[in-house]
């Protein structure tokens, strides 16, 4: 088994913050911290994969009492070099088995990260950890990608997913396992010459919405809302990521 701590080392903290851009692009951040401030109902809010705190700070400081649930040490360091233990509480553990409390009105699981769970066992285990977290009526929110696997052509074991000038992204996929590993190569002269380039992979277990959903009602989650982003747009047969509302009987 791949060890998410050895992944998730000094190295990808120091890389995984990009202020103003990309993932922390306000136009990222914004809508996403409006749908959960809303859906935590003036109630506390449980982040699971904390990391270094790309929505939770966010989440903080729109006025939610924000806990998190993190695997990593060097990713809880750089939060922690952002914001105090008093402001934003984080519990160093996995998020299949730790505990931060209970009667949360919300938790959630962001960028795509449930898949980090490789077995399907863990990821149910995730689903029972959260409603274990929450009071009742409370929600689970999830936003995860689409598996791609119409872009498999026969024979085929991969799929490029970007293709820019200095980086591509190659997925490998096993469909027999429901394992996918993403292949980030970014081009760097500083690594060997004119010819260089690193190498970073990151394993998943890939899950069909409707694989999701029986996952959330296994831990007593009914679906409340399926959106393709946090803008609430219409999900639909061409989306390739969604954002899911579970939540618990009242
Ligand atoms: C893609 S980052 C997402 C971080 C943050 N949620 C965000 O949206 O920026 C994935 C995070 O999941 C954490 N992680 C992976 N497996 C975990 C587990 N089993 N329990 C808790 N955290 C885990 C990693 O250490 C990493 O910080």
């Amino acid at each position: 088994m791949i060890d998410q701590t050895r992944l998730w080392d000094e190295q990808a903290a120091a890389e995984y913050d990009t202020p103003g851009e990309g993932m922390f692009a306000p136009e990222v951040l914004g809508p996403t911290v409006e749908v959960l401030a809303e859906l935590a109902a003036g109630g506390r809010a449980l982040e699971l994969a904390v990391g270094t705190g790309r929505v939770a700070i966010e989440l903080t400081e729109a006025g939610v009492d924000v806990t998190g649930i993190e695997l990593s040490g060097a990713m809880i360091a750089r939060l922690r070099q952002k914001i105090g233990p008093e402001d934003l509480p984080v519990i160093e553990g996995d998020m299949t088995t730790a505990s931060a409390g209970e009667g949360f009105s919300l938790a959630y699981l962001v960028f795509n990260t449930i898949s980090n769970l490789l077995s399907q066992e863990q990821q149910v285990e995730c689903f029972r950890n959260a409603a274990r977290h929450l009071a009742p009526g409370g929600c689970f929110v999830i936003e995860l990608w689409v598996p791609q696997l119409r872009a498999l052509a026969p024979g085929h074991g991969g799929t490029v997913e970007v293709s820019e000038p200095g980086y591509l992204l190659v997925d490998t996929i096993d469909t027999l396992a429901q394992h996918l590993v993403s292949h980030h190569v970014r081009f760097d002269p500083a690594v060997d010459g004119a010819r260089g380039a690193r190498i970073g992979r990151t394993p998943h277990r890939y899950i069909w919405p409707s694989e999701l959903d029986l996952m959330a009602q296994l831990a007593g989650f009914t679906l409340e809302s399926r959106w393709a982003d946090w803008d609430r747009s219409e999900f639909t047969a061409e989306s390739r990521s969604h954002v899911s509302v579970y939540r618990l009987a009242p």
